[in-house]
């Protein structure tokens, strides 16, 4: 196994600040977890009664069909949650609160990168679901069938989302800075019926061409029968006879009265690729009932939630943020979710402050990456807006570093903010580590302590818990209601890759220490996983599009750090004899991983070299390349390596 991706070397902490701030009175005293000792008792009662903590908030959570009768089956790996109960998701996120008080309560509120807006109440809500479920349901979606969405962040792909979770058509959300190729490799490996899309969608002022990039995919996709077309933009698209229609023309004549299906517990809701450390994207399956039950409840808590708390999730719904907290987890708790299509500092960077403004946001989540981007454009943004109707900020997607942390809370909390940072994954559906704002403490860096339900562990390779204040590897050791069930198609790579490493233990990927006071300080990826600006990308997959190109022999990927996303994507490439090692041969490779992958997988550094170095057993030493990339000397054994002169030239190579 590799290293900490990134940093090199072992598993320690880089983070230095040492400040403790407990929850503010204010907020704790209005707070539903209000104490440390409250949020103790809970985490004891669950770990001494698993099923009965989760059966009651299961009971007190979701409105069921018909309920359960068992809590919890677990046959290590797999687990099945809340066996015998019937329930639709789209019903407890959006029928429930459509027919009381809360009929007239925006359910969200969108913002448009040119300026549009829309507000749609849960009664709106409930009638747009419903119509485009039957819309669904005229082209011949039935309850099983996968539906594909590449689609901007309107409130359409939010609609079409529940639509299919009112049909039990299991959705597959492909983020639409994907590329054609990305698109395809997805939609083939889950044998999606309907793709549902659009024009375009507003990016810094831009067209994205989503159409123009479905088209490409779809012709290599048989399984897709129809092609659904949301008009977002005024630009001219071409239309497949018998195979495309506009969402409009459809919807116009749908129906807005659709029964909600009653699925049983374990149903599929939606798969979600995400990169692993092999080539191929994994594809997370998620459950009706143990999803829904992981969202509501951490929402709930973690948001600590009040009935007119406006909050504001910035993740696209491409990424798993974006399904859980901005879309099932607020809904399913009648709250009013804010939805942004565009990029942060579009048209000034300001943006986010003006939407905060306009919208009296009470919550905002969002990613360090971003962070960091705020503090670089500097304070005169956030300064230029009122903020004053915030009260809790939280962070998502990587470690926060304490500078950042700092800043967000003084900046942008006004330093009357509690900052939940929050630790999870695809895979866990729904946060595991992070405070609860009225009850734990805050350390810049630390995601704190586990929820109640959650038991995390920091084990040795072997197995055995380490002591306090070492790193180790980050393990849960007890089955939750949310998380993946399987890999879409693959059970062997699912046990393989998450429950090979501890027997009966869920292994998340990630380092991680815990300190005397039972807080988790998480490190990184220790697998060939990157993450740059919070997301999640694979090396072996940047390598394999990089070797798919004529002039490529060999490629190595590794993160570099990098101040602004976290880490950055280095490649190391030995080209094919007679190719010269040109600029415009890297533009042309970069611009390849692009067309394989997306722009978010565009190495920020390529260097050409002779060799890559290797063991002698012919195994690529990534951990001597990060070093190289990071421009730091390797403190590690190279004795290993075959070639020791192939170290000193990577050194002397230019970067760039
Ligand atoms: O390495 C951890 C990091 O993001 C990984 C999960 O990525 P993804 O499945 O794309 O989900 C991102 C949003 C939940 C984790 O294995 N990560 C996520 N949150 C944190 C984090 N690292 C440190 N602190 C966090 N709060």
């Amino acid at each position: 196994m590799a290293n900490q991706s990134g940093g090199g070397g072992s598993i320690e902490s880089v983070l230095v600040e040492n400040r403790v701030f407990p929850p503010p009175k204010e907020f704790a005293s209005r707070a539903q977890i209000s104490s440390l000792d409250q949020y103790e008792q809970l985490w004891d009662r669950a770990r001494a009664e698993p099923e009965a903590f989760w059966g009651e908030l299961a009971n007190e959570l979701i409105t069921w069909i018909r309920p359960f009768s068992t809590v919890l089956e677990w046959t290590p790996p797999h687990a099945k949650w809340f066996l015998g109960g019937t329930l639709n998701v789209a019903a407890n996120c959006v029928d429930r609160h459509a027919e009381g008080p809360r009929a007239d309560k925006p359910a969200l509120i969108w913002v448009g990168e040119p300026g549009d807006e829309r507000t749609i109440s849960y009664k709106e809500l409930k009638d747009e679901v419903s119509k485009f479920a039957n819309v669904l349901k005229g082209l011949g979606v039935k309850k099983g069938d996968v539906v594909a969405l590449y689609m901007p962040m309107v409130p359409e792909l939010a609609i079409a989302c529940l639509a299919c979770a009112r049909l039990g058509a299991p959705h597959t959300v492909v983020f639409g800075g994907f590329s054609s190729e990305a698109l395809a490799g997805r939609i083939q490996d889950c044998s999606a019926k309907v793709l549902v899309t659009a024009d375009g969608g507003y990016r810094r002022g831009k067209v994205v061409p989503l159409k123009a990039n479905a088209d490409g995919a779809v012709d290599h996709c048989p399984t897709i029968e129809s092609v659904v077309v949301l008009k977002r933009t005024d630009d001219d698209v071409p239309m497949v006879e018998g195979r495309d229609r506009w969402w409009h023309d459809l919807a116009a004549s749908a129906s807005a009265d659709c029964p909600a299906e009653p699925m049983d517990s374990e149903d599929t809701l939606f798969i979600l690729y995400t990169s692993g450390s092999t080539g191929k994207p994994k594809g997370i399956q998620h459950t009706t009932a143990g999803y829904l039950l992981g969202t509501a409840y951490t929402t709930k808590v973690v948001f600590d939630l009040k009935e007119d708390d406006v909050y504001f999730c910035t993740a696209d719904i491409g990424w798993i943020t974006g399904h859980s907290y901005l879309v099932y987890g607020p809904l399913a708790n009648g709250v009013t979710s804010v939805m942004y299509e565009g990029a942060p500092n579009f048209p000034d960077e300001a943006r986010f402050w003006k939407i905060i403004e306009d919208h009296k946001v009470t919550i905002l989540y969002t990613a360090p990456t971003a962070i960091r981007a705020f503090m670089k454009w500097g304070k005169q943004f956030p300064k230029r807006h009122d903020l004053s109707s915030l009260r809790l900020l939280g962070t998502v997607g990587e470690p926060i570093n304490p500078e950042a942390w700092i800043w967000y809370n003084e900046v942008i909390g006004g330093g009357r903010c509690p900052i939940v940072d929050t630790w999870w994954q695809t895979e866990t559906g729904a946060i595991m580590i992070s405070p609860l704002p009225g009850a734990t403490p805050t350390r810049p860096g630390s995601a704190t302590r586990p929820l109640p339900g959650i038991v995390p562990e920091v084990l040795d390779h072997d197995g055995n818990p380490v002591p306090d204040g070492h790193g180790g590897l980050l393990a849960i050791t007890q089955p939750w209601p949310s998380m993946l069930r399987t890999l879409w198609g693959d059970d062997d790579r699912y046990r393989q890759t998450y429950w090979s490493m501890f027997p009966g233990r869920y292994f998340t990927g990630d380092g991680a220490r815990k300190d005397a006071d039972g807080n988790f300080w998480i490190m990184g990826r220790v697998d060939d996983v990157l993450n740059v600006s919070g997301h999640r990308l694979s090396t072996m997959e940047i390598e394999s599009a990089l070797v798919s190109h004529p002039a490529v022999a060999e490629a190595a990927v590794v993160g570099k750090p990098d101040d602004l996303k976290g880490q950055a994507v280095a490649a190391f490439v030995t080209l094919e004899s007679g190719q010269d090692p040109t600029d415009a041969l890297k533009k042309a490779l970069a611009a390849h991983v692009v067309k394989e992958i997306g722009a978010l997988a565009r190495p920020d550094v390529i260097r050409f070299t002779e060799s890559l170095p290797k063991t002698r057993s012919g195994k690529i030493m990534r951990r001597l390349l990060r070093d190289v990339a990071a421009g730091v000397e390797s403190t590690g054994d190279t004795t290993t390596l075959e070639d020791l002169s192939v170290l000193a030239q990577l050194r002397q190579g230019d970067e760039g």
